[in-house]
């Protein structure tokens, strides 16, 4: 039942799945997984930040709204060029679209390499926090010994603050991000089912409870409400801007993990039974809902301890200064919940990374013949290397980020969409497998003829001049 026409150079010919090739060992396990892509350091950090500073739940309804019409559709795209190829990025363009394609796939791979480098030193720092406040670092006293009269609000804020700078950049920044991508290494080179899977199915259930968990600790909090408040504002009239649509498109794909063929390379696993439709729902829904439920952690705490003022600064602030405030003024029951808290971050962070170096390996499996071994290291390796300068600077970090969502996402999930909605041979036939009964398959074609590229390049207009500037000014500021 082979519909789909293999007139690529790079087919073997063999019908679908390489021999050998390997496979999740259920379909729970590939959801698991692909949720454990999608959730992490973007859904605690950036999601409830910006709903916060862009019209509350208006934002929210926008971001659905993109979600559903731009995120959902490019990710089942992934999953049917990857499902359907049962090949890396690069091979599976090949193999359905000729030779040409394969440069799409090498973007895919260069995007790997760069949003793993400095995701990897952000990972990096989530550990050092969890382990410092588990050893009660953050406390009154742990900072209070850094700088006299940090017992009161204000000056722990700065103590926080220095303690933040000193913990983002320079060699022990690097050493975590070392071990982190250490630890990514690690698991990538077990194997699809030993390795990514198994750590899945450990870490997202427990990832979840806990999230819940703390925000429901956090409405208990004496002015909590001021918190939601903040957080879910409706204001409608903030949302309808072309700034605040690409900083939803941005924000969907960086958080679905789309636009550079992670969400493909775990679909490549799957087997010809999967309902994709329905699994793409799945992962977006969790995807969205964790996103949602840690806004409910981070805003409560920050308004009960009345740390609003904190807020605007900015994102990375939100997460590294004025919450690890709000656990150090917390005391005790701060410590433990400020463990937890970031144990989440670790957790999340370690299941998205993971896909990030899954894409380069089976590319350099595939296309280089290598041993899955040899490829985690040699990539990993390599990836550890280019993170030195986001290790050393957050102002590099924060381009590298810039760069990598709205070039590299937001032109690769462009490209994708027209690959899948105007080349690739048999989309919807290749959609249908393991799916009978399911209408809705030319709505997701003219999604992804007309609607994903228009509403992409449109964001991509204003994202691109944009991106170049940071990049320029980055370089301008630099003597020599
Ligand atoms: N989605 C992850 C997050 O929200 C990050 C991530 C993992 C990612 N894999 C990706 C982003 C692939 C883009 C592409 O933190």
């Amino acid at each position: 039942m082979d519909s789909t026409g293999s007139e690529g150079a790079g087919g073997a010919g063999e019908g679908q799945a390489a021999p050998g090739r390997e496979h999740w060992s259920s379909r729970a396990g590939f959801v698991l997984a692909a949720i454990g892509s999608a959730v992490g350091l973007g859904n605690m950090w950036r999601f409830s930040y910006l709903t916060a500073e862009n019209g509350g739940a208006a934002f929210v309804v926008l971001y659905i709204a993109v979600t559903l019409l731009v995120g959902l559709p490019v990710m089942l795209a992934e999953l049917v060029v990857g499902r359907g190829a049962q090949r890396s990025p690069v091979r599976a363009l090949v193999h359905f679209g000729g030779e040409r394609w394969s440069l799409l796939g090498l973007v895919f791979v260069a995007a790997g390499f760069l949003i793993l480098a400095y995701y990897s030193v952000i990972a990096g720092w989530t550990v050092r926090y969890a382990l410092t406040i588990l050893f009660g670092g953050f406390g009154p006293e742990g900072l209070g010994s850094a700088v006299p009269g940090a017992e009161s609000g204000q000056a722990l804020g700065a103590a926080m603050g220095a303690r933040f700078a000193e913990i983002a950049e320079g060699p022990v920044a690097f050493a975590y991000h070392l071990a982190f991508m250490a630890c990514t290494v690690g698991i990538v080179a077990g194997g699809v089912k030993a390795g990514i899977e198994r750590t899945s199915l450990v870490l997202m259930p427990l990832l979840f409870l806990l999230v819940c968990g703390l925000a429901v600790y956090a409405g208990t909090l004496k002015g909590a409400g001021a918190g939601y408040a903040y957080y879910l504002h409706t204001d409608f009239s903030e949302v309808l801007s072309r700034e605040v649509l690409t900083e939803a498109a941005g924000q969907a794909f960086f958080s679905l993990s789309l636009g550079m063929g992670a969400i493909l390379t775990y679909g490549s696993y799957l087997g010809r039974d999967a309902h994709l439709p329905n699994s793409s729902l799945m992962i977006a829904g969790a995807d969205m809902g964790i996103a949602f439920i840690a806004g409910l952690v981070v805003f409560p705490m920050i308004f009960a301890l009345g740390l609003s003022e904190a807020v605007g600064a900015s994102t990375v602030g939100a997460l590294f200064i004025t919450l690890p405030q709000a656990f150090a003024q917390m005391g005790g029951v701060g410590r433990v919940m400020g463990t937890l808290f970031f144990v989440v971050l670790v957790f999340g962070a370690l299941t998205s990374a993971i896909s990030l170096l899954e894409v380069v390996v089976s590319s350099s499996m595939d296309g280089l013949g290598w041993t899955r071994r040899r490829s985690a290291l040699v990539m990993g390796g390599a990836i550890a290397l280019l993170g030195i300068p986001a290790a050393w600077s957050t102002e590099v970090l924060g381009v590298m980020d810039g760069v990598a969502n709205n070039l590299f996402l937001l032109t690769g999930g462009l490209a994708l969409s027209l690959f899948v909605g105007w080349v690739m041979p048999n989309p919807l036939g290749e959609a249908e497998v393991g799916a009978q009964g399911v209408r809705w398959f030319f709505l997701w074609r003219f999604l992804l003829r007309f609607v994903v590229p228009a509403v992409l390049g449109f964001v991509l207009l204003d994202a691109i001049p944009d991106t170049f500037r940071s990049v320029a000014d980055l370089f301008s500021a630099k003597p020599g």
